[in-house]
């Protein structure tokens, strides 16, 4: 543990970087896949557990804790940490691209956005001032700034000036966060799928010498490729020194691919939510427990995993509950989709640093290919 917010590289292998993150509450191992916990838990997983499969952060949202229970209510409570009994880590997204997918009556401009609830229908408004005043009331740790995400696909003039008005509000809030050597505000390389617009992006974003930078607007419905094609572009650009956080991302390929290409920090729903919806995530590729075929199988997901919910439960009794609408099938599946994402991270960082990265992802791409049978 460090009283300020520091990143190290450790070990590199091509592209592909292992590094460490210390900051008062904790110490981050990159590169890192950080559980989605959107209002303060992260579904259907006791906190304790989610520390045990490995994670050393987790991520909280805005947008959702603003809305309820409230930032300032958070705040008088002691904070998320002690709230949500998660001492370690936390990084909170700013709200902006929660607000763009699921507020209504949408209005923004120079100053921030203003909207509509999608619990209640009161209206907010968000300015990045205020999103680094509720990111700090919440306690976070990393806060994010707030950002323009524009859908694809968009004309480029479009993504220009969602990716011009990202770098100044990435200004207002690196003023608002001000200095506070124990914490990290990140700035959002924004510009679609346009590399010289993402290349622009991310040049101001340096100049500014944030903590550390996200990649932004990106696994929104774009082919792989073009997601890989701006991160070519981008991580060059971007500071060695500095952590980078690719966003909203992704599969278990996508990660490993992009690992390759500079990235060191993820966060997605895909294990959790997905888990919820009868997907396991395996070394063996995805199995959609809800699916017939699995009704008399006695074997486990993956018998020499040491998860419990892989190891322990038969495919029958999984698809049982998930058929059933039984909330033990989605625990069970979500504990199984986190444990093998964490699983997946370590693998990578050791392999990174024995620097046989690329062999790592090609045995581990040939074991989803070639499935269980
Ligand atoms: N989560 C996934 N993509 C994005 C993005 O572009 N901006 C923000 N703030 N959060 C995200």
């Amino acid at each position: 543990m460090s009283e300020t917010f520091q990143f190290r590289l450790l070990a590199s292998d091509g592209g592909a970087r292992r590094g460490e993150i210390t900051m008062p509450r904790g110490t981050i191992r990159t590169p890192a896949f950080m559980p989605v916990g959107t209002g303060g838990t992260v579904k259907a997983m006791y906190m304790d557990q989610v520390r045990e499969l490995g994670a050393d952060i987790i991520l909280g949202n805005t947008y959702h804790l603003m809305l309820r229970p409230g930032a300032e209510r958070v705040a008088r409570l002691g904070g998320l940490h002690d709230f949500a009994r998660w001492p370690y880590p936390i990084l909170t997204d700013s709200g902006g691209f929660q607000v763009m997918s699921l507020a209504a009556l949408r209005k923004l401009d120079e100053r921030g956005v203003t909207f509509k609830s999608h619990i209640d229908g009161v209206k907010y408004d968000m300015t990045p001032e205020r999103s680094i005043e509720i990111q700090g009331l919440l306690d976070s740790d990393i806060q994010m700034q707030l950002d323009e995400c524009i859908r694809l696909p968009a004309e480029r003039d479009d993504v220009e000036r969602a990716m011009e008005l990202s770098l100044r509000w990435a200004d207002r809030c690196k003023a608002a966060f001000g200095d506070q050597p124990g914490k990290a505000m990140f700035g959002i390389v924004q510009g679609g799928d346009v590399p010289d617009l993402r290349v622009r992006s991310a040049q101001a974003l340096a100049a500014m010498d944030l903590k550390g930078y996200a990649v932004g607007g990106l696994a929104v419905g774009e082919p792989q490729a073009v997601m890989l094609e701006m991160l070519e572009a981008v991580c060059p650009v971007l500071p060695a020194e500095k952590p980078r956080y690719l966003m909203g991302v992704g599969t278990p390929d996508d990660m490993l691919k992009s690992v390759a290409r500079g990235i060191d920090m993820f966060d997605c729903v895909m294990p959790t939510r997905a888990g919820r919806h009868g997907l396991a995530y395996t070394r063996f590729g995805k199995i959609n427990l809800r699916n017939a075929r699995h009704a008399d199988d006695p074997r486990p997901l993956d018998a020499e995993s040491d998860c419990p919910a892989a190891r322990d439960y038969s495919r029958a009794y999984l698809h049982h509950l998930v058929r059933s609408g039984e909330a033990l099938g989605g625990m069970l599946l979500t504990w199984n989709n986190l444990a093998y994402y964490q699983r997946l991270m370590q693998g990578a960082r050791d392999a990174i640093e024995a620097g046989r990265y690329g062999n790592y992802v090609a045995q581990t791409q040939a074991g989803w290919e070639r499935g269980d049978l």
